[in-house]
């Protein structure tokens, strides 16, 4: 707390090395509350804490009624269409909240609650409370077999210490005692908890009693822990074995019996806790800190439950405040579960990754034919191992994307930041700290074996000459704009008093000092896209205002450009050299925006200039290469047969780019046509949001059918940002705005609420016509 004092003395000016001293001590408070999480969303329920090689825990179940079942009802990591519906109803990442599983193949429902006790050092303490319900069509005697385990990566120490463990089973609560560098000395009690238990005739029961509890520790090569599941099948199977040879063929133990573990404590770096029960269950895991003033318990745990659900939902309101149309009890539910299924998302990764440095001459495509080239020489495959590397990110999705994605994450936080600024910008830092050298970032972060296992070989491999559109460069905006409005605005003073989700907008020292750390790697990202993605405006003597500011993205196929984030967007054919991308440039104007407006915060004013004069030419050229007057949009451009500039025009949201990147303000004399195209129904606008492509494109609906029709609800949202800009700022089409942004608002909001209503997913893509959710799902819903 004295920490907390110190900090917001922090409005009189300090000298620097005072306020390298404030920003480390608010890195260090937030730290604190952010050590422990469920960071490892690619199980139903995963514990870590933000280090590498450390403590971890994770959870797995299966009905155990017949022989059959078992192998395919077990549950650990998240997998598309075995459950119906799962996900975080309330969750903050430093208190905690509560997941819902609803699992009709096991006849179950499980609650994980995971709670955060701050205290002590080293990320304080936690506890879980898991609880089974028998669904209504389950069977009344339902039998479940429940595991949670423990690994332990690195150096340290982790053994079963209970003084009862009887050779059948331990009595009461397990405890493991361990110890590491970065958690110091600790304990992990998972509870005898509640729940009948199966009781049969079987001679067997009396070698594994089924109201104890089977605890089997062993010790394992690192590589082979995350594989969880599949050493407790191993396991599992030379125990059937045994229990195989000892009976008769006709008299085999029963299900909750033989799918049992070898009860035998001790120390190792694999600890597996079963408990088998027949109908409702419940039991804590608790973690307490050797540093926390005292050990958590049960009745804690109750208490700190209440109060974290109170807290989160008075929170959420305030800070969210709901708008009408949207006041009804059932939006806030569905608003609370989406958000806390992104936040709940977030996990911490680490581990090597796969990148191919040769920089092969072809990577630079500037020959015809060229994508022929870039695919033979990748074909080479000359990736290395790289890192290990961390991350701390929120991911796409749990089943399908447990892992960071560029371009995603600035679209992630844009909600995030309003919730947890200190949160959102140790996101951003962790993201820039992976750059290399030129200043390139990998567009999907493949982190060590575990995250490896989910990607085909062929999509495991990055590339340092391709990029990702820079959308963090969005969110550090949205920080000034918060920054902005501080000073200007003493009613944000009560939210500024929660002092733990927004330190770093309290204290503008230690806000200047994070972005002067963050400066020289925005601006190493920023030259490098400028040089790498650069396109070629002089050999074909294209007129316009500036010779340089023209871009292509890298690594494009004939049928796709996966680097720019929309794959299957039509674009020129066949791939030329000498194209240039709408959507590229816009992005290009977006960022030097905004490290222009970073750089004016820092007193950098020679870098200030600078990046004004590209600002400038570049939105010159966005109108002089890319504007067609004959179509009235803006279009991708290319080279045709004649060696000429021509443009490549399919109406779309790559004709919407100048204006979903901010770059169009409200007197621009190409507004009225973007709007027209976008409020036109036989072309972008639809009941329930705006199409990718148009309606009356010859592409519309082909091929992987991806970007070509469906409505992107980053996009739309993109959309809705600079409609309400334009709707408050005068100006011709302000009234024509205001009444966009509200129609369209209401068509989004309601299409992703009736979707999550019928399927219990929320979409990145909606289908224009069925309004179907289509694949991948992002995030889920208990
Ligand atoms: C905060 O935690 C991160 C991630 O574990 C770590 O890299 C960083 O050094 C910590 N900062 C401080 C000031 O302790």
């Amino acid at each position: 707390m004295a920490l907390l004092g110190a900090i917001s003395l922090g409005l009189l000016a300090l000298s620097p090395v005072a306020s390298a001293q404030v920003a480390s001590d608010i890195e260090k408070a937030s730290n604190e509350t952010l050590f422990w999480g469920p960071y490892r969303p690619n199980l139903y329920f995963g514990v870590r804490p933000r280090v590498p090689r450390s403590l971890m825990g994770g959870l797995m179940w299966t009905r155990v009624e017949d022989y059959q079942s078992v192998q395919h009802n077990f549950r650990h990591t998240c997998e598309q269409h075995e459950l119906d519906g799962y996900g975080w109803d309330e969750y903050d990442v430093r208190t905690g909240g509560r997941q819902t599983i609803h699992d009709p193949a096991n006849g179950i429902d499980i609650t994980t609650e995971f709670i955060k006790f701050p205290g002590g050092h080293n990320g304080g303490s936690w506890g879980a409370r898991i609880r089974g319900t028998p669904r209504e069509d389950a069977s009344p005697d339902l039998k479940t077999t429940v595991i949670w385990y423990n690994t332990l990566e690195g150096l340290g120490s982790l053994e079963v210490v209970n003084e009862d463990a009887e050779e059948t089973g331990a009595e009461g609560d397990v405890v493991l005692k361990g110890q590491t560098v970065e958690l110091g000395d600790f304990e992990v009690r998972v509870t005898e908890g509640q729940g009948a238990h199966p009781r049969h005739t079987h001679p067997s029961y009396d070698e594994k009693p089924l109201d104890r509890t089977l605890v089997h520790s062993t010790q394992l090569p690192t590589e082979a822990l995350w594989q969880t599941k599949a050493v407790l099948f191993t396991h599992m199977k030379s125990e059937i074995d045994q229990a195989v040879g000892k009976y008769e063929e006709n008299n085999p133990p029963p299900p909750p019996q033989i799918y049992t573990i070898k009860h035998a404590p001790g120390s190792g770096n694999l600890h597996m806790i079963q408990k088998v029960f027949e109908g409702p269950f419940e039991f804590d895991i608790l973690f307490s800190s050797g540093s926390a003033p005292k050990k958590i318990t049960s009745e804690d745990l109750t208490e700190q439950i209440k109060s974290v659900t109170a807290s989160f939902s008075s929170r959420f309101i305030e800070i969210f405040k709901p708008q009408p149309p949207f006041l009804k009890e059932r939006y806030q539910e569905f608003s609370k579960s989406l958000f806390s299924n992104l936040i709940g998302g977030i996990g911490y990764f680490f581990g090597d990754s796969r990148v191919d440095r040769s920089y092969d001459p072809a990577y630079e495509e500037d020959n015809e034919g060229f994508w022929e080239d870039a695919a033979e020489a990748r074909s080479r495959n000359t990736a290395q191992f790289e890192g290990p590397s961390e991350l701390f990110t929120s991911i796409p999705s749990r089943p399908f994307f447990p892992r960071g994605f560029l371009w995603d994450e600035g679209f992630h936080l844009l909600p995030v930041i309003d919730w947890d600024i200190d949160l959102t910008l140790d996101i951003i830092k962790s993201w820039f700290k992976l750059m290399d050298e030129d200043g390139w970032i990998a567009r999907e972060q493949i982190l060590g074996a575990e995250a490896r296992s989910k990607v085909p070989a062929e999509f495991q491999v990055q590339y340092p000459h391709y990029a990702n559109p820079p959308t963090l460069f969005m969110v550090i905006t949205t920080f000034l704009d918060k920054l902005d409005a501080v000073s200007s605005d003493s009613s944000s003073e009560k939210l500024l008093k929660e002092k733990s989700y927004y330190m770093q907008l309290s204290n503008r020292e230690a806000a200047l000092q994070y972005l002067r750390t963050l400066y020289p790697l925005l601006k190493r990202h920023y030259f490098w896209f400028r040089k790498t993605q650069a396109g070629d405006i002089k050999s074909y003597d294209r007129e316009a205002f500036s010779t340089k500011e023209g871009y292509r993205w890298r690594g494009r196929t004939p049928q796709h450009i996966l680097t720019s984030g929309l794959d299957d967007y039509p674009r020129a054919q066949p791939p030329h050299p000498g194209e240039l991308h709408v959507d590229l440039i816009s992005w290009m104007g977006m960022m030097t925006k905004a490290i222009r407006r970073i750089a004016i915060y820092l007193d950098e004013a020679d870098d200030a200039a600078e990046f004004a004069k590209y600002e400038e030419a570049i939105l010159h050229n966005i109108d002089d290469l890319h504007w067609s007057k004959k179509d009235n949009m803006y279009c991708d451009a290319t080279i045709d047969d004649y060696e000429e500039h021509k443009l490549v025009c399919h109406k779309g949201y790559i004709s919407l780019y100048p204006f979903l990147t901010g770059l169009m303000g409200p007197d621009s004399p190409h507004l009225a046509a973007v709007l027209d195209l976008m409020a036109d129904p036989e072309e972008l606008w639809s009941p329930y949001g705006l199409r990718s492509l148009s309606k009356s494109d010859e592409f519309y609906h082909t091929g992987e059918d991806y970007w070509r029709g469906p409505i992107w609800i980053n996009m739309n949202y993109l959309a809705l940002s600079q409609l309400l800009d334009i709707a408050q700022s005068s100006g011709p089409h302000q009234a024509r705005a205001k009444q966009l942004y509200r129609e369209l608002r209401k068509n989004i909001v309601n299409t992703v609420y009736e979707s999550w209503k019928e399927t219990g997913f929320a979409w990145e893509q909606y289908n224009p016509e069925t309004v179907k959710g289509l694949l991948p799902p992002l995030f889920t819903s208990g």
